[in-house]
């Protein structure tokens, strides 16, 4: 498996990136300001991250998805920490990261990925999705606000 910058004139993974965020609106406008990182083997795009400048040294991932059929193998670590590493050789000082209160798994893997949890946005999916989205049994209202130093 290789983990690449998506090449210029290539399509970016739109299923893979609809399954980390359900709004086509917001993924299509932040991948024209962010970079796309694919990860790739035998030919077949199965993971995905965009990083995206928010402030002066800052940067965010803001989306991160790998292939229902490879989920739990280690791979959105791999990612993860892929992304980190890509944001410290571009002389970035902060990553930061934002999940649904609802996706218990993501704010698991975030924490074992040496993020710290820095505060919480308040109905920040009641504000910005139009459909009500449902995880584990909880509805997801809130996003969770995650930061790490570089
Ligand atoms: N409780 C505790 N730990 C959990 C957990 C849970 N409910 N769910 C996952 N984890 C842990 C795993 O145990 C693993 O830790 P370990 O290495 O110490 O065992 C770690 O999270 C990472 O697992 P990994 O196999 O690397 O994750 P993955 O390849 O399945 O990718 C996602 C994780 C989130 C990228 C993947 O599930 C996905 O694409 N989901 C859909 C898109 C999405 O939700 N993106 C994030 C939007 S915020």
């Amino acid at each position: 498996m290789v983990i690449r910058k998506l090449h210029i004139n290539e399509d970016p993974p739109m299923d893979l990136l609809l399954l980390a965020d359900p709004s086509r609106i917001l993924v299509e406008e932040y991948i024209k300001r962010g970079e796309c990182y694919v990860a790739e083997s035998d030919g077949q795009i199965i993971g995905v991250y965009v990083l995206l400048p928010t402030r002066p040294e800052t940067v965010e991932l803001v989306n991160i998805a790998v292939i229902n059929t490879r989920h739990g193998k280690g791979l959105g670590k791999q990612l993860i920490i892929d992304a980190i590493n890509v944001a410290k050789s571009k002389g970035y000082r902060t990553i930061e990261v934002g999940t649904g209160n609802s996706s218990i798994g993501q704010i698991a893997l975030y924490q074992k990925c040496g993020f710290r949890i820095t505060g919480v946005d308040i109905d920040f999916f009641i504000r910005h999705y139009s459909e009500a989205i449902f995880e584990n049994g909880i509805q997801c209202r809130d996003m969770v606000r995650f930061s790490q130093d570089l």
